[in-house]
């Protein structure tokens, strides 16, 4: 599916070759010492082969950015009207003088090159160390990442020549040392699984004991009609060795969805993904169960992400540009996995901001969980300063939060919120975010950026859900429920779009928060961490809970159904 444009040039020609950097260097990206947890080891071998890429600056992201808001913003002239992909390439494709300095670059120095974007904003190189070492003036050392025993080979700093600068966006991997991507579920324990009925109306109060399909149906209104449209899919994503169990999804279907047994899930493999059926993961377990058991009929694509990804962001920017690829593309993307935000460089964090800016553009809803340790970031960790989770600090995703129990719903304490160190507020949140940090004045000032874009967005229930792993029933916390929950009601309304003719929802945020009437506020609850109590949540935005769980009735109407 990527296009792939070979240089012909032979490793073993180029390893002989002696780089000449050419003209004027200069440090282009560097930090002063690894990040805490690393240890130097020693110097990189000489003759190691490193797989680097290369991002080329596009020629008018600005103007992704703005068609982006102009789709997606409900009165805009342009609302719904969703770009190509190649619309999209034109915009993110380096200009062609980026495209020449970068390969003229590479080409004098005997360096093969392979587009690995579908715009062709990536190169792919293979290099030794020696030759890195001369042509970006780095020093690549093997470091250690003391919990894992696993070895890196970065380099605290590199330059580039002078005359790059504006077509050469950023080397990777080279500062960045990212080994922390987490999953955002947790599991509480084991349970018998037993048949209950698919129950309409107000969710009962066992809910707040164990959480079933039938009680997201009641709490949000979410019909149990099957969807009709073929062409509406809803992708999971699946990193870490988590493979999702086509058995368990259908031993909970026939407990808990009898009418919708025999659906199933088609999977795709990325980097050497795996499907191993005998070796069930609980997260892939929980985001394929609750999207197949809410979205009715909705083609569900688990993606399946490999450890053999050579994009050290644990496969992030591949599963990106596998979906940036594909053609049609799927309208709802979900993904239960993140980072903290400082344990990405800026410039690997704003590439892939940029590509879900892509998505967006195509009419994708891009959502992710908002992370499971309060203000202290993705896990529950010692902090000073709140910690904020990549990619909900984008501002092109929806960032899902979680709550617990019915009647009424409340915060969950684990939900992750706060403010991008990253990222500057967007015009779509700016009144709803301004009279939150009004309401609590000077309270935690100094622990959080005011001026950073403020997530999650929304959130829905999150505790104590019903799964069922390895033949068991199993409940489990987290976020990471929360969102394919959310994607599920979000390609249900995309259902009944595809079905009048009509373009999908795309890019959420601009429509959620232009309406806030179509969520129910929730009102108490606080995400700890930190040592502090955390956020409140309030009614309008918070920073724990969004503008609240969704209505379906009233997304309807909102989406002109
Ligand atoms: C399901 O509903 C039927 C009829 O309302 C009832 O007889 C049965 O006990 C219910 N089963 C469970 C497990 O709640
Ligand atoms: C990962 O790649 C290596 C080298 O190509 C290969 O030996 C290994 O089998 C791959 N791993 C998987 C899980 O496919
Ligand atoms: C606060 O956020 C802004 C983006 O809104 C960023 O430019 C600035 O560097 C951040 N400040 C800190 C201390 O991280």
């Amino acid at each position: 599916m990527l296009k792939l444009s070979v240089l012909l040039a032979s490793l073993a020609s180029l390893s002989c070759a002696s780089p000449h950097p050419g003209g004027n260097m200069h440090v282009h990206e560097r930090r002063d010492s690894p990040p805490t947890g690393f240890a130097h080891v020693s110097p990189a071998s000489a003759d190691l082969v490193l797989d680097l890429r290369l991002a080329l600056v596009p020629n008018n992201m600005d103007g992704l950015h703005r068609k982006v808001y102009d789709v997606s913003t409900p009165g805009n002239a342009a609302y719904g009207q969703h770009l190509s992909k190649e619309e999209v390439e034109a915009l993110v494709a380096p200009s062609s003088e980026s495209d020449a300095a970068v390969k003229d670059w590479l080409s004098s120095n005997n360096i093969a090159y392979q587009t690995t974007s579908p715009a062709g904003d990536w190169l792919n190189v293979k290099m030794t160390v020696r030759q890195a070492n001369t042509l970006l003036g780095s020093q690549f050392t093997t470091y250690k990442h003391l919990e894992t025993d696993r070895e890196t080979v970065r380099t605290l700093s590199y330059s580039i020549p002078a005359s790059l600068k504006g077509h050469l966006d950023f080397v990777h991997p080279t500062v960045a040392f990212v080994f922390f991507l987490v999953l955002a579920a947790f599991v509480l324990s084991y349970v018998e699984v037993r048949s209950g009925n698919v129950t309409a109306g107000a969710a009962p109060a066992s809910c707040n004991d164990e959480f079933l399909p039938s009680c997201a149906q009641g709490l949000y209104g979410i019909p149990a009609t099957a969807a009709t449209q073929k062409s509406n899919q809803l992708a999971v994503s699946g990193f870490i060795g988590e493979y999702a169990s086509q058995a368990d999804l259908e031993l909970l279907l026939e407990n808990f969805r009898p009418d919708l047994a025999g659906s199933t899930f088609s999977t795709s493999l990325l980097d050497d993904g795996q499907n191993d059926q005998s070796n069930p993961g609980i997260e892939a377990n929980l985001d394929t169960q609750y999207t197949v058991a809410i979205a009715s009929r909705v083609p569900v694509q688990f993606i399946s992400v490999g450890e053999n990804n050579s994009d050290d962001v644990d496969g992030f920017l591949d599963i990106v540009n596998f979906l940036l690829g594909e053609k049609p593309i799927p309208q709802t993307f979900t993904t239960s996995y993140g980072f903290n935000e400082p344990d990405l460089p800026f410039s690997i964090a704003n590439n892939l901001c940029n590509a879900y800016a892509q998505l967006g553009a195509r009419g994708t809803s891009v959502l992710f969980s908002s992370g499971d340790g309060g203000v202290s970031g993705s896990q529950s960790q010692s902090c000073t300063a709140f910690i904020p989770t990549f990619p909900s600090g984008c501002p092109f995703v929806t960032s899902v939060g979680a709550t617990q129990n019915v009647n009424p719903e409340i915060a969950a304490y684990f939900s992750s919120g706060g403010f991008s160190n990253y990222f500057a507020r967007p015009a779509y949140q700016n009144a709803a975010v301004s009279s939150y940090l009004a309401k609590i004045g000077a309270e935690y000032q100094g622990k959080f950026n005011a001026t950073g874009r403020g997530f999650p967005d929304l959130s829905a229930a999150g505790v104590n859900f019903l799964i069922a792993v390895g033949g068991q029933g199993g409940l489990v916390d987290g976020t990471s429920a929360s969102t394919p929950l959310t994607a599920s009601i979000i390609s249900l309304l995309n259902d009944q779009l595809i079905a009048r003719g009509r373009s999908s929802l795309g890019f959420l945020n601009p429509l959620i928060y232009s309406n806030p009437h179509a969520f129910t506020p929730i009102t108490s609850g606080t995400n700890p961490g930190c040592n502090t109590q955390g956020f409140s949540a309030s009614a309008g935005w918070s920073p724990v809970t969004g503008v609240g769980s969704p209505i379906f009735s009233a997304l309807k109407r909102v989406a002109g159904l």
